[in-house]
C-alpha cells in the first residue's frame, strides 16, 4: 500500500503518455497523492484537465508558473514527495537529466530534487538503442537513478524491440519497492528463473521440469528487503513474484538479451535451468509424420548466460551468483564450476534421487565463494531466498 506517500509524477511527451492516466488512477487507489507535472511534449498527447482530473490536483507545466508567490516554489515542489517517477521518460528528458540540464520546468525538478528518482522509459527502439540513450542510461544508473522497463513488443511507430513504457502494474510495483525501506533499498538486481523452451518447430519444443520456484522465492525475498528487482523468467508453472518487474522469455538466447538488456545492475542471481542447446535448424512450420522417416535435429550449443555476465568487461555486476545442481560431490563440482564461470557465489544443491529435493519446496544449500564452502541447514525454498537475500545486502555494502 502507498497510503499518504507523496507521488511527484512528470510525465513527458510519448504516446505512452496516455499510460500515464491509468497509473495516476492506481497510484491514488492506492492511497498515494500524486502532484503531477506535465512537459510541453507531454500536452501533445494528454490534456492537463484530464490530468488534473484525475490526479485531483493542479497540474504544472511550466517553469513560469511558479513565481506566483502564492504558488509553490520549483525548490519546494521537486522536494515536497517521497518519490519523483518519471513515466514516460523520453530520450530527450534521459538525457537532459544525464546532463543536468535545466531548461524547463520538468528538468528542473529532476535537477533540483533530493528525493528518490524512478524513470519508465519509453522511446522507438531505435532510439533506445543508440549509444546516446545506452550512455545516458549508464550515467543515470551511476546517480542512483531506479527504472523499470522498457519492455519489448509491438510499438506505436510500428516496430517491434525494446522500447515500450512498462505496464501501469509494473510500475506500481516498482514505486512500492522504491518506497520499501531494507537494507536492498536503492539497489537493482536480476534475476533469471524458470526453464527455456527451445523450438522444434512451431508447436513443438525441449523444455526441463524447473518450476521456477526457487527463482521466484529469491526474487519476492530480494524485493521486499527494498531492492528493485528484475525478473527474467522462463515459461514457469510457479507464480511470478509480486514486486517485481517481470521479463518473460521463451529460450535461452532470449533470456540473455533480456539480461544484457537489464543491466546495470549491482548483483544479478541466475536460479533459471537454461537448456544448453537448441535446435540449430528449427522448423518453420510443423514437421508433418508423413515426411518419410524420423526426423533428425541438429543442436547448437546456447550461450552460458551466468559466463557470459560474470566475463563483462564493462558492466559487470559487482555480484554475480549462479546455482549448480549437483548429484554427487557437490562440493569439488560446485568448486569448480564457480571457477569455470567466474562468477562470484554458486548456491550448489544435491539433486541426487535420495535428496528429494528436485520439485520438492525444500533445498539444502552449500554456499561455495571465494572463502571456501559454507553448509546451509536443510530449509524451505523460501528461507534459502531469506538467507540469500541478507548474504546479498551485506555483501553489497560491504563492497
Ligand atoms: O553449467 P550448469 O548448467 O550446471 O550451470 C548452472 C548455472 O549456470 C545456473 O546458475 C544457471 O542459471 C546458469 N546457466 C546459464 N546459462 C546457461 C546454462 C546455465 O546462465 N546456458
Amino acid at each position: 500500500m502507498l497510503a499518504g506517500k507523496r507521488i511527484l509524477l512528470i510525465i513527458g511527451g510519448g504516446i505512452a503518455a496516455f499510460k500515464a492516466l491509468e497509473l495516476i488512477r492506481r497510484l491514488r487507489e492506492r492511497g498515494a497523492a500524486v502532484t503531477p507535472v506535465l512537459t510541453r511534449a507531454g500536452a501533445e498527447f494528454v490534456t492537463p484537465l484530464s490530468v488534473s482530473a484525475l490526479a485531483g490536483r493542479k497540474v504544472y507545466q511550466d517553469l513560469f508558473d511558479l513565481t506566483d508567490e502564492a504558488e509553490m516554489g520549483h525548490i519546494e515542489l521537486s522536494r515536497s514527495a517521497d518519490l519523483v517517477v518519471v513515466a514516460p521518460a523520453t530520450a530527450d528528458l534521459m538525457a537532459k537529466m544525464a546532463q543536468g540540464l535545466a531548461d524547463d520546468l520538468a528538468a528542473t525538478l529532476l535537477l533540483a530534487t533530493d528525493t528518490p528518482v524512478l524513470i519508465a522509459p519509453a522511446m522507438n527502439v531505435r532510439m533506445w538503442q543508440h549509444p546516446a540513450t545506452q550512455r545516458n542510461l549508464a550515467t543515470l544508473a551511476g546517480d542512483g537513478i531506479r527504472r523499470v522497463g522498457p519492455g519489448a513488443g509491438d510499438m506505436a511507430c510500428g516496430e517491434h524491440g525494446p522500447g515500450r513504457m512498462a505496464e501501469p502494474a509494473e510500475i506500481i510495483a516498482a514505486v512500492e519497492a522504491a518506497l520499501a525501506g531494507g537494507p536492498l533499498r536503492g539497489r537493482r538486481i536480476v534475476v533469471t528463473s524458470g526453464p527455456t523452451h527451445e523450438p522444434i518447430d512451431p508447436v513443438r519444443y525441449i523444455a526441463n521440469r524447473s518450476s521456477g520456484a526457487q527463482g521466484a522465492a529469491i526474487a519476492r525475498a530480494l524485493a521486499a528487503r527494498g531492492a528493485e528487482v528484475v525478473f527474467v523468467t522462463g515459461p514457469a508453472t510457479a507464480p511470478p513474484p509480486e514486486g517485481a518487474e517481470v521479463i518473460p522469455v521463451e529460450t535461452a538466447r532470449e533470456m540473455l538479451a533480456a539480461v544484457e538488456g537489464a543491466l546495470p545492475a549491482d548483483a544479478a542471481i541466475f536460479a533459471a535451468a537454461v537448456a544448453d542447446w537448441h535446435v540449430a535448424d528449427a522448423a518453420q512450420n510443423k514437421l508433418k509424420k508423413t515426411q518419410g522417416g524420423m526426423p533428425a535435429l541438429h543442436f547448437a550449443e546456447n550461450p552460458d548466460i551466468l559466463a557470459t555476465i560474470s566475463g563483462l568487461q564493462n558492466g559487470r555486476p559487482p555480484l554475480v551468483v549462479g546455482f549448480a545442481a549437483e548429484t554427487e560431490d557437490v562440493v569439488a563440482h560446485a568448486t569448480a564450476k564457480r571457477a569455470r564461470k567466474g562468477c562470484d557465489w554458486i548456491l550448489a544443491n544435491d539433486v541426487s534421487a535420495e535428496s528429494g529435493i528436485m520439485g520438492g519446496a525444500e533445498n539444502r544449500i552449500t554456499l561455495i565463494s571465494e572463502g571456501g564452502a559454507e553448509d546451509w541447514p536443510r530449509m524451505s525454498k523460501d528461507a534459502v531466498a531469506a538467507r540469500l537475500a541478507d548474504r546479498v545486502a551485506e555483501a553489497l555494502d560491504q563492497a
